[in-house]
């Protein structure tokens, strides 16, 4: 405890960064240290999975420390000890789970195993300390594209989700297309700006009529058809055109669908959330269609917005006070449903 509030030591490493933050009551963030991996894995133009793990086995000691010093606290004042245990890469959540299983087992503390998703979702509670479920959530992110319904801080429904390549997956591969480098998603929302969203007409992919799924598998290959053809003619690509009307297709279905499923469920509110949830374009238009329909939207800063060990912490704060414990025996789950 510290001015009689609960503390908790979050550790987060399902994919590229070592992540490790101290909160107080779930919400009140002392610490949030993130170690990232990108300059190393921008050289192979994606995350290598085990070159993620051997640099979590060598930061994660230290980012634990630091994140307990920048908090001012240390162990013993700890009374729980959140991590993610899936979904992500099994190597990178095997380092995180076994620093955390550590800890507890050291020092006596409860372990609490956490979603990766319900981590970004509550990372909003941090940041808007009026925010309370019931609401609609986007989980947009390298990994995961899902509309969520929030039932409950430890409740929750999975709506819809990607039936191949997640949103933030689609960016990279587009970004790489267009020899913009990694990751491919704040480069894209940059160089959108000054280009043209009705350059090039791709294809928006809404799926069955009424469902809450997502396909953007298509759009990247129309992406690659298109820079293709334009080449072999001897046309130069205007990238920022190109870069701009592929976010307008993506984008455009995505906020459809997250609008009207808040819609046909009464949610007055809307919460963004990972990775792609940083993106300006989206903000701005999904901002848009929310006045439209009295909606309230939400979302965190970039910085908890991308992976970070912060919202894992707000999580596990939910589940401890909600009675939820895990033991030694908690497994990595790479596949982890939410
Ligand atoms: O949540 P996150 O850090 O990791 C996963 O759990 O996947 O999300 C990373 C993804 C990457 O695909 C990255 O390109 C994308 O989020 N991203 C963005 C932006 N910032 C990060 N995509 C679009 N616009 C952005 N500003
Ligand atoms: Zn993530």
């Amino acid at each position: 405890m510290k001015d009689g509030k609960l503390v908790t030591l979050a550790i987060e490493s399902s994919c590229d960064e070592t992540a490790a933050a101290v909160l107080l009551d779930g919400r009140q963030m002392l610490s949030n240290i993130i170690s990232s991996q990108i300059d190393i894995h921008k050289l192979y133009g994606g995350v290598v999975p085990e070159i993620a793990s051997r640099h979590h086995l060598n930061n994660v000691n230290t980012v634990v420390s630091q994140a307990l010093e920048e908090g001012g606290v240390d162990m013993d004042d700890v009374d729980m000890i959140g991590v993610t245990y899936g979904p992500g890469l099994v190597g990178a959540l095997l380092i995180g789970l076994a620093t955390a299983k550590a800890y507890a087992l050291a020092a006596d503390k409860p372990l609490i195993g956490v979603h990766h998703i319900q981590g970004h979702i509550s990372a909003n509670y941090i940041e808007h300390k009026d925010l309370e479920p019931p609401f609609m959530a986007l989980v947009v992110s390298g990994g995961h594209t899902n509309l969520v319904e929030v039932t409950g801080y430890n409740e929750c429904k999975v709506l819809g989700g990607t039936r191949d390549d997640a949103v933030g997956e689609a960016y990279d591969k587009v970004a790489r297309v267009l020899g913009l480098g990694y990751p491919g998603g704040p480069l894209i929302d940059k160089i959108a700006k000054e280009g043209n969203p009705d350059a090039v007409e791709f294809k928006r992919v809404f799926l069955e009529k009424g469902s809450l799924d997502f396909s953007f598998s298509g759009i990247k290959t129309g992406v690659l058809n298109y820079v293709n053809s334009e080449k072999q003619a001897g046309r130069e690509i205007n990238v920022a055109d190109v870069a701009a009307s592929f976010q307008a297709a993506v984008l455009e279905v995505i906020v459809r669908k997250t609008v009207d499923s808040a819609v046909a469920l009464n949610k007055d509110k809307i919460v963004m959330a990972g990775g792609v949830a940083a993106n300006s374009r989206l903000r701005e238009m999904l901002a848009n269609e929310c006045s439209k329909h009295g909606i309230k939207l939400y979302h965190p800063s970039p910085i908890l917005c991308t992976d970070n060990a912060a919202m894992i912490g707000c999580a596990a704060y939910y589940k401890y006070i909600a009675g939820d414990r895990d033991d030694l025996s908690l497994d990595a789950v790479p596949n982890l449903e939410l």
